[in-house]
């Protein structure tokens, strides 16, 4: 049974006040595109095509808007609320009618991966029903779930945001698991902060020994997306990369184009759409150059 993927773009924004009082912080704009292009690209380069967005009551419409049913993408979506942000564990109980019995992947709405063997990585952790998560070198580990290896590279201990972490490697979020995963959500408690945590779903997998971590290299790119700073961190470098290779980064239209799910006539509609941004201009070149496949 194919994996399905959870978007989780919940949360009020508060950081992120006042541009996220009447929208969503996953539609707010990376460079040129709303940014949970970038996540659903990730899952679409990862050959999930079966995807439900959860979000919440006042922001459901808007993405509706954007994505609808998802067949313009040649993806199946559907939409869930998120009543109250409980934590990203939370997910799996609000997806148990999506999930059903198959195995299920997550990723956060404002998290945006690059990087050259990003493709393979996520096709590679996709193909195993078992789970895969992603570690990768921070400057400030404390702030996120933190994982420990030995030196032959087994992974010793995974704690969240601790005071004195015992690696630099920061969980990402993107989550790759099994089918248990609702049932293991659903046997966990509250943390102090009052959260289903992640990090405790990874911790259950660790003790079965069935938890993947993959490391993220140096030439990886994960990006925050959190403030204001980071926002414009995250335009800037989607900017530059895009402006120097001439290829567009969470091009979901490429993305679903390239894999064949969208055929040359759909992808000039999406095209005809965006055409006074330039946008557009970018997606029937794409189809004049039939330029070489490289994600
Ligand atoms: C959450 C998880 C943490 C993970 C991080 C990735 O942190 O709890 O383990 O490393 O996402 O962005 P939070 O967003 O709750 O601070």
């Amino acid at each position: 049974m194919g994996r399905k993927g959870i978007i989780l773009a919940g949360g009020t924004g508060s950081r992120l006040f006042p541009m996220t009082r009447v929208t969503s912080k996953q539609l707010l704009m990376v460079y040129d595109k709303p940014m949970i292009y970038y996540p659903l690209s990730t899952f679409m380069l990862g050959g999930i095509r079966e995807i439900l967005i959860i979000t919440t009551s006042n922001h459901l419409e808007l993405f509706k808007t954007l994505l609808g049913d998802g067949s313009n993408y040649g993806i199946e979506l559907q939409y869930q609320i998120q009543p109250q942000p409980e934590g990203l564990a939370q997910a799996f109980l609000l997806g148990e009618k999506f999930i059903q019995e198959s195995p299920a992947a997550l990723i956060l709405g404002d998290n945006l991966f690059h990087g050259n063997d990003f493709v393979t990585q996520l096709l590679e952790a996709n193909q195993t029903i078992k789970p895969t998560i992603f570690a990768y070198p921070v400057s400030d580990p404390e702030r996120y779930g933190v994982v420990e290896f030995s030196n032959e590279g087994k992974v010793l201990s995974i704690e969240e945001k601790p005071k004195n972490p015992k690696s630099r490697y920061a969980i990402t979020g993107l989550y790759f698991y099994d089918s248990s995963v609702v049932d293991k959500a659903k046997s966990l408690k509250p943390s102090d902060r009052g959260e289903l945590e992640i990090t405790d779903l990874n911790k259950a997998y660790l003790a079965e020994e069935s938890l993947t971590v993959k490391l993220m290299g140096r030439g990886m790119a994960w990006l925050d997306t959190g403030t204001f700073d980071s926002l414009n961190d995250a335009s800037s470098y989607i900017r530059t990369v895009q402006n120097r290779q001439g290829f567009k980064i969470g091009c979901i239209e490429e993305v679903a184009w390239r894999k064949g799910w969208i055929d040359d006539k759909k992808l000039l509609e999406h095209a005809h759409l965006s055409i006074k941004s330039g946008y557009g201009n970018y997606l029937i070149n794409l189809l004049e150059d039939k330029k070489e496949q490289v994600f």
